[in-house]
């Protein structure tokens, strides 16, 4: 099973997306069955660290974001990954206008399909710490239904 995380930048939400992803599934003993990554619908920050804001908050939380590069989302990608999920509706759209005719990737809406009470992860670059505290919640909860997701599927 391969999993890519997509938002705008690449710099915040879906690196930890991405990053709260793998330790769970090596908490699962998963690992070795998925592959996570991330990616930006746009390229401004291709090549870049994760922002520091969302690597400090995701270090206080057990999470190792510092590896992770930025990168922009390609057509390819429709047809290396199983399952494409979009941070919010912006980039869910901008992912259907990208999406090949033939690709197995399934997309989808991260929380909405994970039945989160808010749809979608809100942007929090231009915010305070909050949003990135925020950020972390709504992504570990539906990350822990992801999980049990992927574990019936493999
Ligand atoms: P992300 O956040 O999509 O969660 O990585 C953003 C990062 C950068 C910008 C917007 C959103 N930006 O406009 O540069």
């Amino acid at each position: 099973m391969r999993v890519l995380f997509v938002c705008l930048g690449n710099i915040c939400r879906s690196p930890t997306a991405e990053g709260v992803l793998r330790h769970k599934l090596r908490e699962a003993g998963l690992a070795d069955h998925v592959e996570v990554a991330s990616a930006g619908t746009g390229d401004w920050h291709v090549g870049k660290a994760p922002d520091k804001r969302s690597q400090a908050a995701a270090r206080l939380r057990g999470y190792d974001l510092s590896a992770q590069r930025a990168q922009q989302v390609t057509r390819a990608d429709f047809a290396a990954y199983d399952l494409i999920l979009a941070m919010d509706n912006s980039n869910l759209r901008n992912l259907k206008a990208l999406q090949p005719a033939k690709g197995k990737a399934e997309l989808d809406l991260f929380l909405r399909r994970y039945e989160s009470e808010i749809d979608e992860v809100p942007d929090p670059y231009y915010d305070g710490d909050q949003g990135f505290e925020q950020v972390l919640d709504l992504i570990e909860r539906a990350t822990d239904r992801l999980v049990i997701e992927l574990k019936g599927r493999l």
